[in-house]
C-alpha cells in the first residue's frame, strides 16, 4: 500500500481496475462538468498563511463531532453502489472507517444492507436517506437503520431528480444495470474486476441489488423498473424534515445545504447538523462551490448546529481549508472510493491515512497544533 503516495495514485489504479462505465460514474460530474472544475478551482484559490516560529512538536487532529470524540475530522460520505467498487465494497469501506475510528455513512442505495455492514464491520454507522414516494416505507427503512445501530440520519436535500450524465448514457452504465453490448465489452476488458468483484458477488450473494429496498420491490440491478412507491420523491419539503425530526431519535443532518437561509431554517426545525455540499459536483452543474458559501453559512449558524463540508477533497490541505473556513468536520466521497477500487479495505484505509498525514504536515507548516487554530490561518482577500 505504500505504493499509493497520494489520492491521485489511487485514482489512477481505480481507473485501470474498474470498467470504464463504473469508473466514470464514480469519477465524473454532470452535464458540462463546470462544477467539477469549479470545486477544484475553489479549493485551489484558498490561501492559508503560516505563523512563523511556533512550536509544533505536539500536534493533534482529534475532534468531537456530535458529542463523540474521534481521532480526525473525517467522515466517509455516503456513496451509492460502493459495493461494486471492490468485492463486498460497503463492508470493506466500513472496515477502513473502523480502522481509523471515524463514522461511515451508509447510502440508501448501497448494495449491502446496513444490518450486514454493522455486523461485519463493527464500524460507527450513519445512515443517508433518499425519501421514497411512499413515506410509510421510508419510515420503516429508518427503523431498520436505527435497529442496526445507526446513531445519525443524513437526509440528502440536493437530489430532487436524477442529474444528467451523458457519458453514462453513452458508455452504457446505469442503475439499474442494463445489459448491453458496449457494457459487456467494457466489463470483459476488465477481467480482474469481472472475476474478483462481479462473478464473486454473483457466487456469494447473487445479482447485486439495492439492499434497502423492500423485498417485494427488490429489483436485481439487471431489471429495468424500480417500483413507483420506492422511486425518489420529488415533493420532499420542510414538512418532511419536521416529520423526520419527530420520528428519528438520533442526530439529524441535512446534506446539500448551500444557502445561509436554509441553515437558519434547519436550526428552526431542530436539525443537529448540515453538510455544506454540492454533492461532489454530481448534481446541479451550476451550483456554487461549498468553499464560497461556507463562511456565510457558518456565520448564520452561529454555533447553533454542527457544520460539515464536502466536495473536492483530494489533499489534507483541502481538509485544512474547509476547517479554516469554519467547518467542524469534512466528508470524503471519491478519495476513499478510489482507494477501495484500487485495493479494497487496505486501499481505502491507505487513502484515509494519506489524508491524515497530509493534514498533519499542513498544520505543522502553518504553525498550528490543533484544528481549532486553523481559522486564524485563513488568508483573507486584500
Ligand atoms: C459514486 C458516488 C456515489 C454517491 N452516492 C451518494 C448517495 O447515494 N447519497 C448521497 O447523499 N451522496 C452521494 N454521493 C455524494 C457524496 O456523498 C459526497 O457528497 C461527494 O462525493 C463529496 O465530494 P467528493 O467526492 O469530491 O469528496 C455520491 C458520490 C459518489 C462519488
Amino acid at each position: 500500500m505504500v505504493t499509493l503516495l497520494n489520492v491521485e495514485d489511487a485514482r489512477r489504479l481505480a481507473r485501470r481496475r474498474l470498467p470504464r462505465g463504473l469508473f466514470e460514474y464514480l469519477d465524473r460530474g454532470t452535464e458540462d462538468e463546470v462544477s467539477i472544475a469549479g470545486n477544484r478551482a475553489g479549493l485551489d484559490a484558498i490561501r492559508l498563511a503560516p505563523f512563523a516560529l511556533e512550536d509544533v512538536s505536539q500536534r493533534a487532529q482529534d475532534t468531537v463531532l456530535f458529542g463523540t470524540p474521534q481521532p480526525c475530522p473525517l467522515v466517509i460520505a455516503p456513496t451509492a453502489v460502493a459495493g461494486l467498487m471492490s468485492y463486498d465494497g460497503e463492508v470493506a469501506m466500513a472496515r477502513a472507517a473502523k480502522a481509523h475510528d471515524i463514522p461511515f455513512c451508509v447510502s440508501t442505495q448501497s448494495m449491502t444492507s446496513i444490518e450486514t455492514i454493522a455486523r461485519d464491520s463493527g464500524a460507527r454507522l450513519w445512515f443517508q436517506l433518499y425519501v421514497w414516494k411512499n413515506r410509510a416505507r421510508t419510515f420503516a427503512l429508518l427503523d431498520r437503520a436505527a435497529g442496526a445501530g445507526a446513531d445519525t440520519l443524513v437526509l440528502t436535500v440536493d437530489t430532487a431528480v436524477s442529474p444528467k450524465r451523458e457519458y453514462n448514457q453513452r458508455n452504457g452504465f446505469g442503475i439499474p444495470l442494463k445489459p448491453s453490448v458496449r457494457a459487456g465489452i467494457d466489463v470483459l476488458c476488465h477481467p480482474r474486476w469481472f472475476a474478483d468483484v462481479f462473478l464473486r458477488t454473483l457466487r456469494t450473494t447473487g445479482m447485486p441489488t439495492y439492499a434497502h429496498y423492500p423485498d417485494e420491490f427488490r429489483t436485481a440491478l439487471g431489471r429495468a423498473v424500480v417500483g413507483d412507491e420506492i422511486s425518489l420523491a420529488t415533493d420532499v419539503s420542510w414538512k418532511d424534515v419536521a416529520a423526520l425530526r419527530a420520528h428519528w431519535k438520533g442526530r439529524l443532518i441535512l446534506k446539500g445545504i448551500l444557502r445561509a437561509s436554509d441553515a437558519t431554517r434547519a436550526i428552526a426545525h431542530g436539525v443537529d447538523g448540515i453538510v455544506v455540499s454540492n454533492h461532489g459536483a454530481r448534481n446541479l452543474d451550476c451550483a456554487p462551490h461549498p468553499a464560497h458559501v461556507l463562511p456565510a453559512i457558518v456565520a448564520a449558524a452561529g454555533g447553533r448546529l454542527t457544520v460539515l463540508a464536502d466536495s473536492g477533497v483530494r489533499r489534507g490541505s483541502d481538509i485544512a481549508k474547509y476547517l479554516a473556513l469554519g467547518a467542524d468536520g469534512v466528508l470524503v466521497g471519491r478519495a476513499p472510493l478510489y482507494g477501495l477500487a484500487a485495493a479494497g479495505t487496505p486501499g481505502a484505509s491507505r487513502v484515509i491515512e494519506l489524508l491524515r498525514a497530509e493534514l498533519d504536515t499542513t498544520m505543522a507548516l502553518l504553525g498550528v497544533t490543533r484544528l481549532d487554530q486553523l481559522p486564524r490561518t485563513l488568508q483573507m482577500e486584500a
